[in-house]
């Protein structure tokens, strides 16, 4: 049975960067035979738009249905004063949350080609490749109650629950112990467990669980000195498991050691290897409909699908040998440029993709 992918371009720069990655999986369609039917659907303020709801009933039952889901982008400043429920984020959120991916994985590897474009010194990221596992369903994101009331005296307190139960810890530092098995074994939690009691809680099962894998070495850091070590010294790090506030955090800051957000993806995991792709970076309305969106961090995420969801990692490595051609080949959108490289838009990042990955078809 032909496997199902759901395509959801969102909003601001999401259509643009989708729209490269879809000329790629259409390389991937018609000259590698991958044989996967695509449906598209609505999320985000673009759904609220024509449908009233961020995240249609239509779109969960497509997503519901599909192996992997490929997003771009939600959000935007036209949708900030609409009541929380129906905020662009909350498709977002809904998705992660009813299709049951808790393990989110982000990437943070530093392409030789781009050592110049971080703001950091080349030889502390030269060579860097971190993986950060991110609870993604639980924690402060979903945790009740939340709200704002009013005080006794008129003022308003704002609220929310940092909660994790035993199993939701397990089940994250189990899928980050199988990531680290594949690598050098090496797994840092990060919490903070000098002062919630959560991450004292979280510190002892992930040491429990990291019992049943003799191979992997576990560590644990306190996330403000973590957030420290990303910026001093990245490269001691390999495997990092935490929960999804902090993984939020961390992952933004471990993307700008590689030289641009725009440049990372990530894979969002139930337990049955389903999964929902996107570039972490969000939807940029600053930049929307200018051309100069990165469209790798969209096109990689399609490299983590056909390696995670659709079990196809010889077309997965193609791909990403594809875009390792075009960055030797010294393209590059505005936020990766450097002097002495070629400055190219959008969809001339993504041709030069689907044409260097169609010549490997022949
Ligand atoms: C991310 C984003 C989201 C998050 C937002 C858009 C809700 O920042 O995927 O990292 O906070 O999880
Ligand atoms: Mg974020």
């Amino acid at each position: 049975m032909s496997k199902k992918l759901l395509i959801l371009p969102g909003d601001g720069i999401g259509p643009e960067i989708v729209a490269e990655a879809v000329k790629v999986i259409s390389v991937l369609q018609i000259d590698f035979g991958l044989g996967v039917e695509i449906e598209q659907a609505m999320v985000g303020g673009k759904a609220y738009d024509a449908q009233g709801h961020p995240l249609p009933e239509t779109t969960l039952q497509l997503a519901r249905q599909s192996d992997a889901v490929l997003l771009g982008a939600v959000g935007g400043p036209q949708y900030e004063s609409l009541p929380r429920e129906l905020r662009p984020e909350r498709g977002l959120l809904g998705l992660r949350s009813e299709m049951g991916l808790f393990s989110n994985l982000r990437p943070a590897i530093l392409y030789p080609q781009l050592a110049d474009s971080s703001t950091l010194k080349p030889e502390i990221v030269s060579g860097l490749d971190i993986m950060i596992v991110r609870e993604l369903t639980g924690g402060i994101y979903f945790g009740r109650p939340r709200g704002i009331r009013e005080l006794e005296g008129g003022e308003r307190e704002g609220f929310n629950t940092l909660v994790y139960r035993e199993s939701e810890i397990e089940r994250i530092v189990r899928s980050a112990c199988d990531i680290a098995m594949k690598r050098s074994a090496r797994l840092c939690s990060v919490d903070k467990a000098n002062v919630l009691e959560v991450s004292e809680l979280w510190r002892e099962v992930a040491s429990r669980v990291a019992k049943d894998y003799p191979g992997v070495e576990m560590s644990h850091m306190y996330v403000d000195n973590a957030a420290m070590q990303l910026v001093r010294a990245p490269k001691q790090f390999d495997v990092v498991v935490t929960s999804n506030m902090f993984g939020d955090i961390l992952s933004d800051a471990a993307a700008m050691l590689t030289g641009s957000i725009g440049m990372l993806p990530s894979a969002s995991l139930d337990a049955g290897g389903k999964g929902m792709y996107e570039p972490i970076h969000g939807s940029a309305p600053d930049i929307a409909d200018k051309g100069i969106a990165n469209p790798l961090a969209t096109i990689l995420s399609v490299v983590m699908m056909l390696r995670y969801s659709l079990q196809r990692p010889e077309l997965a490595q193609r791909l990403e040998q594809s875009v390792e051609y075009v960055l030797d080949e010294g393209l590059r959108t505005p936020d990766i440029h450097t002097k002495g490289t070629e400055r190219v838009s959008t969809s001339q990042m993504g041709d030069a993709v689907a044409m260097r990955l169609q010549s490997l078809a022949n």
